[in-house]
């Protein structure tokens, strides 16, 4: 029976240093994969350190800036090297800036698509040849994909990523490689920490359960898309967002007519 775990797997996380990208590099290696965890840092994080040795899967560490092409050349070169194929590939790495519309440069534009836009397209491309059927890729977008949202360069990336998601569903569905996208809603990690306080309470009025998530809730999700439990699923997209972005801004209505 296909269940979640995932030994002999081998399975690349972009910035794994912390938040999301750190709880789902946990996750899979206790799930039994060969994590190969990545982020800017030189050395292993100390977020990572805890998870060596693990009695089930077993991490690596390699530095990546995901907007680096060489630095993917030279990731898929080592993992060649080592003799493994690619089974999984989770495009986390994200950065955010949180400008409004009329004071949005053309550089922050720039600096959030090289990263969360153009970060995933080189992975994609630099893993893909690596992976057989059955190999699984999942894209972390947002909520502030699915509808508007106040840091606009932020929301155009994540709405660009989605186009990215579904090319990539089409082109590699043919070679049995299944791509998907979770969108986050408001996640506690590091960068929610410096949000306004404003922010997250105007979020959780919006949120039908009545909270903020935890890093582990999207790596359940990220480890389901990436085990054999949904291999007929690609192309999808699930929001991990307590209900945020289901009501469409009704959620005031209803709550004002209680
Ligand atoms: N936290 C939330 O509420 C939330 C909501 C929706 C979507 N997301 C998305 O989830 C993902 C993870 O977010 P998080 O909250 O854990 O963020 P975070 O800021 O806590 O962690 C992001 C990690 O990515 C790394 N990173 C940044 N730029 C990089 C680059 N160029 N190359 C490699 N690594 C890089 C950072 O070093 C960091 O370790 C992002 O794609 C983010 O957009 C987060």
């Amino acid at each position: 029976m296909p269940s979640l775990r995932l030994d002999g797997r081998t399975v690349v996380v972009t910035g794994a240093a912390q938040g999301q990208g750190a709880a789902e590099a946990r996750m899979l290696t206790e799930a039994g994969a060969r994590v190969i965890a990545t982020d800017l840092a030189a050395s292993i994080p100390a977020e990572l350190e805890s998870v060596i040795p693990s009695p089930d899967g077993v991490l690596v560490y390699r530095q990546l800036d995901v907007s680096d092409a060489t630095g993917w050349a030279e990731l898929a070169a080592w993992i060649r090297s080592q003799g493994w194929q690619v089974d999984g590939l989770v495009n986390n790495a994200g950065i955010t800036r949180r400008s409004r519309l009329l004071d949005t440069s053309v550089a922050d534009l720039q600096k959030v698509y090289e990263v969360n836009v153009a970060g995933s397209l080189l992975g994609i491309q630099s893993l893909a040849p690596l992976m057989g059927s059955g190999a699984s890729i999942v894209n972390v977008g947002s909520v502030a994909g699915l509808t508007a949202h106040y840091p606009v360069a932020y929301t155009a990336s994540k709405w660009a990523l989605r186009g990215l998601s579904q090319v990539a569903a089409m082109e590699l569905g043919p070679r049995g490689i299944r791509v998907n996208t979770v969108h986050p809603g408001f996640i506690e990690t590091p960068m929610t920490q410096g949000a306004k306080p404003e922010f997250r309470q105007a979020t959780v009025a919006e949120t039908p359960l009545g909270r903020t998530g935890s890093v582990g809730e999207v790596a359940g999700v990220v480890l389901f898309l990436l085990s054999p439990l949904s291999s007929f699923v690609t192309g999808a997209e699930i929001p991990v967002d307590g209900g945020q972005a289901s009501h469409g801004g009704a959620k005031s209505v209803s709550d004002a007519l209680r």
